[in-house]
């Protein structure tokens, strides 16, 4: 069973995805997780965004992967734990220039479609509904009004000790879902087939009820 859950940057797709995946009992894989792996990586070696050659070379190089644990996943490069590294602001403002290479984008999409063989999934991202997974049993598209979403992610921040600007917040995102949106390979977008929900009047509860409720009609 494959629950796809897409969506812009800020939606609440990781929390909820989290919530179904624990409430059925199947594995939550944050695919962002992996592309943000690679950018902190090339961040760390000096390597531009831009250069998709330098980029696959330190991907080949890397061992990316997600490990389960009972409270959450956990993102390692070989075995370094990088899973608080990779959420830096630093990291989220050069994470969309890396992931709009083809290339890279294939070799990400391999390694989540064997995840998914492998177990039950709730898989977010960008292009889960659309390309990774276009058989998923149930896709969601995931979203809420810019303003929302700029507010959540200042309440997350101040939460970590950061001291954020909503403004520069609401324009972070928009770039962000403007580059994921704009480019080539596999955008941002509404799979035909998904099921489009709204979370800006949902309470994050609310939001799980409704995609645990769309898996037990389908099952
Ligand atoms: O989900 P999160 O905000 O952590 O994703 C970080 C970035 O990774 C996105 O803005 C997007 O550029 C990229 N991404 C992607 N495809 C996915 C998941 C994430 O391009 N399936």
């Amino acid at each position: 069973m494959k629950i796809a859950i897409d969506g812009p940057a800020g939606a609440g797709k990781s929390t909820v995805a989290q919530l179904v995946a624990k409430q059925l009992g199947f594995t939550y894989i944050d695919t962002g997780a992996m592309y943000r792996a690679l950018t902190w990586l090339a961040i760390e070696q000096q390597v531009s965004p831009e250069d998709e050659q330098a980029l696959l070379k330190l991907l080949d190089a890397s061992a990316i992967s997600l490990e389960q644990q009972s409270h959450g996943q956990l993102v390692l490069i070989g075995n370094r734990e990088v899973t608080n590294e990779i959420r830096r602001p630093e990291v989220t403002r050069h994470v969309s220039a890396v992931a709009k290479h083809a290339k890279i984008r294939e070799q990400m999409v391999q390694q989540q479609r064997q995840l998914a063989e492998q177990q039950h999934v709730v898989m977010d991202g960008r292009d889960i509904g659309t390309r990774v997974l276009p058989d998923a049993e149930i896709k969601v598209f995931l979203t809420a009004s810019i303003e929302e979403r700029a507010k959540r992610r200042f309440k997350e921040w101040v939460e970590k000790g950061y001291q954020p600007d909503l403004e520069q917040l609401k324009l972070e995102i928009a770039q962000r879902d403007k580059m994921d949106s704009e480019r080539k390979a596999s955008p941002l977008k509404c799979a035909d087939d998904a099921v489009v929900l709204d979370t800006s009047g949902l309470s994050i509860e609310q939001a799980v009820e409704k995609i645990v409720d769309l898996y037990r009609k389908q099952t």
